[in-house]
């Protein structure tokens, strides 16, 4: 458990862990390719462990020296069966994008994970890959994981998926890598494109246009170093709080402003809110910037459409900071929140209303109103935070305890590790 209390005039400089999603894929390619791939700036965080783990498991030896680590590739057919059930924890990513692999190679696999992953929908996955001629089934017969695939091998396929998922996209084209020809995936926006730019770098040919994206099977993947840009998923815990909590400046050094992922920026921009960004360069093929991050009275806004796909995993701190924003935030088309590692739309709406925001959950998404009160003063107050082993609502409703009067207990604060092991220490370093 931690507690928050109220404070202002948060200070500091800071670098966030590396991306989630880059951090994946590193391990994913670098598995399948040709060759050694060093991947610096690698999130350690469990999810993304889980990810070495499973591949260990099939026999890659991936080594961490001096903050680099190491993928020893064996090539597209190198992986060998795992004795053991293949461990995914709370980690969507490790599992729909693995399981696009595993249906191509020439043994079976079961995949299994915690309570929150083995709810999650993978029907998602299953679907496109039976297309293919993939076995996948679903032990329970619920559409959830544990999974068992029995790898065969596969055709090419177009696909029009009904969700602007990336994990689903990504399955499709990690299939088509073993599969008979080209495969293709249509999906309804454009979800976040690591995969699409990271493949390539390692020799694939992959085209985009639109929300299609073709993968031809490649004859070898080519071991590569990536340079993982900071999470700005993980900055936007730190963005939203620079622009609540009253007298801050924060900067915020080597953040992907990727910007199939970058859509809180827009929201941020269009809330009148003052973020600078500094430094704008390109590291390992994605956009980076440090961002300069100063309070802001904030105005409420509609986030609806294309838009959201771009920024999906930081809705719930999005719906914090609408809150503390002046006039009605609408957030629509969100339904994917209720499939996260919880159901978002409950969970951070029954939190918020619980620290006392006036916040109406819909189907997809949330009415929002500030809290705001006579003085023009935003009142939150504190509570006890069940996070529901969702690393996210622990760390908005963290930022939330930080600007709501008396104590905001977060109950099962563990589970920040699975994408930001200390989050507190450096939040904590703000306002010392
Ligand atoms: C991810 C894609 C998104 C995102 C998740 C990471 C990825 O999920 O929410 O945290 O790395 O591809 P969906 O593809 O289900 O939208």
């Amino acid at each position: 458990m931690k507690i928050l209390t109220k404070k202002s005039g948060l200070r500091g400089t800071l670098t966030v862990p590396g991306d989630k999603s880059i951090s994946h894929r590193a391990i994913m390619f670098g598995a399948l390719a040709e060759g050694t791939t060093t991947v610096h700036g690698f999130l350690k965080g469990a999810d993304c462990l889980s990810t070495i783990d499973c591949f260990r498991r099939m026999g890659i030896s991936i080594e961490e020296i001096d903050d680099t680590i190491y993928v020893h590739g064996k090539g597209l057919h190198g992986l060998s069966e795992s004795i053991s059930i293949l461990d995914v924890g709370n980690s969507g990513t490790t599992t729909r994008l693995i399981s696009g692999i595993l249906a191509g190679q020439t043994f079976s696999s079961v995949l299994s994970g915690d309570a929150s992953l083995n709810t999650r929908p993978m029907k998602r996955i299953m679907t496109p890959l039976s297309m293919m001629g993939a076995d996948i089934e679903s032990c329970k017969g619920n559409g959830c994981a544990p999974l068992v695939i029995k790898g065969k091998p596969l055709k090419a396929i177009h696909y029009n998926s009904p969700v602007a998922s990336a994990q689903v996209k990504s399955c499709v084209l990690l299939a088509g890598l073993y599969a008979d020809g080209e495969t293709s995936v249509t999906e309804p926006a454009l979800s976040r494109d690591h995969t699409e730019r990271m493949l390539r770098s390692f020799g694939a040919d992959i085209r985009s246009e639109g929300c299609t994206c073709t993968i031809s099977p490649p004859e070898t993947l080519h071991a590569q170093h990536i340079e993982v840009p900071g999470d700005i998923s993980s900055a936007a815990f730190f963005i939203v709080a620079g622009l609540i909590t009253p007298d801050s400046e924060i900067r915020i050094q080597n953040v992907g402003i990727n910007p199939t992922r970058a859509g809180i920026l827009n929201v941020c921009q269009a809330m009148g809110a003052d973020i600078t960004l500094e430094n704008k360069r390109e590291e390992g093929g994605e956009p980076v910037a440090d961002l300069l991050v100063r309070s802001s009275q904030l105005i409420g806004t509609v986030i609806q459409g294309d838009i959201i796909p771009t920024l999906i995993d930081e809705l719930p701190v999005i719906a914090l900071m609408a809150c503390f924003a002046k006039g009605e935030t609408i957030i629509r088309d969100a339904h994917e929140l209720r499939v996260k590692e919880s159901d978002r739309i409950e969970i951070v709406s029954r939190n918020l209303q619980a620290m006392g925001a006036d916040v109406i959950p819909t189907d997809d998404g949330f009415i929002i109103n500030s809290t705001f009160g006579k003085e023009q003063i935003p009142a939150l107050h504190g509570a006890d935070i069940e996070c529901s082993l969702d690393h996210r609502i622990a760390m908005t409703f963290s930022v939330a305890g930080i600007n709501a009067s008396g104590e905001t207990r977060i109950l099962d604060s563990d589970c920040v590790d699975v994408s930001y092991p200390g989050f507190f220490g450096e939040i904590g370093k703000l306002y010392k």
